[in-house]
């Protein structure tokens, strides 16, 4: 039942960095991509096309997704959650296009108002055309539905709720299920709960989870998503991240912990441990302060060891 291949969506260059206070450049958010690629990783979440008075530092999306190789086998998605969005990533020459687009929902009323500026009906209302224009323009559309496992103004979010918007999502076509712990209050039992409302509805290939760490629980709850054969999360290089609606949230789970741990349980990812390790520690210096990642700081550390030795 637990798979033997896992796909990681490297979210570190969008949820990673949206929420960074100091100006991060266009040139080092294109390197991290570039050095994330040649890690191996082949889905990455590059940008956003959001309000740039709602979320500033994303307001260099088009340079970025401009600036970036486009290797043959490496997917790039952004998030789009209005028309507006959608055509501002159209706006561009079609070899800058995104291979795939998100809209982000939310399980309750309360976080969808704070986030996207509407209730859940009226979000569904505004995804439907961008679904069905990402469509027509050979794009995959994924959903994420954020504060599925709990929610900062509501509290507690019930997998009744998440199935409603799993529902509304398929309704209107969404190819891809994210079930994303926001705030990072799940624990394992209530993640399988709540993923498997979203597998009564959309295949096994096409549900995923976004754990945030903020309560440390984000390993425990991907080995609980693996046992139901989820072979699909989203995670960050060194931890970055937070959603700017979500106050205290922390990153999403960190890449390299979560590789350390799946390699270590012999499931193939695809990527390069000490390559991510290498990204984790240079994108954090660019930042200036050490990467989340335990596993990172753990082989950082042991390779200064053997240096010293040496
Ligand atoms: P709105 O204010 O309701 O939209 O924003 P509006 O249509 O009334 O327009 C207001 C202004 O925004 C106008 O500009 C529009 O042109 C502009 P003005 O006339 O005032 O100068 N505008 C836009 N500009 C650029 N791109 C756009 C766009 N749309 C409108 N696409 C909107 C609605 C959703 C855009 C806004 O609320 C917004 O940008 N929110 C930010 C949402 C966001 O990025 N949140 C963080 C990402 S989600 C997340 O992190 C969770 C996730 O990781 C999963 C998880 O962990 O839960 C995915
Ligand atoms: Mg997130």
């Amino acid at each position: 039942m637990i798979p033997s291949h896992v796909t990681l969506v490297e979210v570190g260059p969008r949820d990673g960095l949206q929420n960074e206070a100091q100006p991060v450049s266009a040139a080092h958010k294109i390197e991290l991509v570039h050095r994330l690629q040649a890690a191996g990783c082949r889905e990455i979440e590059v940008t956003s096309f959001v309000s740039p008075k709602w979320v500033p530092q994303m307001a260099d999306n088009a340079e970025v997704m401009a600036g970036i190789a486009r290797p043959p086998g490496v997917r790039h998605s952004v998030l789009t959650p209005n028309m507006k969005g959608l055509e501002a990533a159209l706006a561009a020459p079609r070899e800058h296009w995104p291979d795939e687009v998100v809209v982000f929902g939310a399980a309750t009323e309360a976080f969808s108002q704070r986030n996207i500026n509407c209730s859940i009906a009226e979000s569904i209302e505004r995804f439907r055309p961008v679904v069905a224009a990402a469509h027509a323009a050979g794009l995959k559309v994924r959903a994420a539905i954020s504060c599925a496992l709990g929610c900062p103004y509501q509290g507690e979010v019930s997998a009744d709720e998440v199935e409603r918007v799993v529902l509304l999502m398929k309704g209107i076509g969404v190819d891809h299920c994210g079930v994303a712990d926001t705030i990072g209050v799940g624990t394992p039992s209530r993640v399988q709960a709540a993923l498997e409302r979203a597998l009564k509805h959309y295949p096994l290939v096409e549900v995923s989870g976004h754990f945030h760490d903020t309560y440390g629980q984000a390993l425990a709850n991907i080995h609980a998503c693996l046992q139901l054969g989820v072979h699909n999360f989203d995670t960050s290089i060194a931890g970055l991240g937070g959603c700017p609606y979500a106050k205290g949230a922390t990153g999403n789970v960190a890449t390299e912990d979560v590789v350390f741990m799946l390699h270590g349980m012999g499931i193939h990812t695809g990527l390069d441990l000490d390559a991510l390790v290498d990204t984790g520690g240079w994108i954090s210096g660019v930042l200036g302060r050490p990467p989340v990642s335990r596993a990172g700081r753990a082989l950082l550390a042991r390779r200064g060891t053997a240096a010293a030795v040496a």
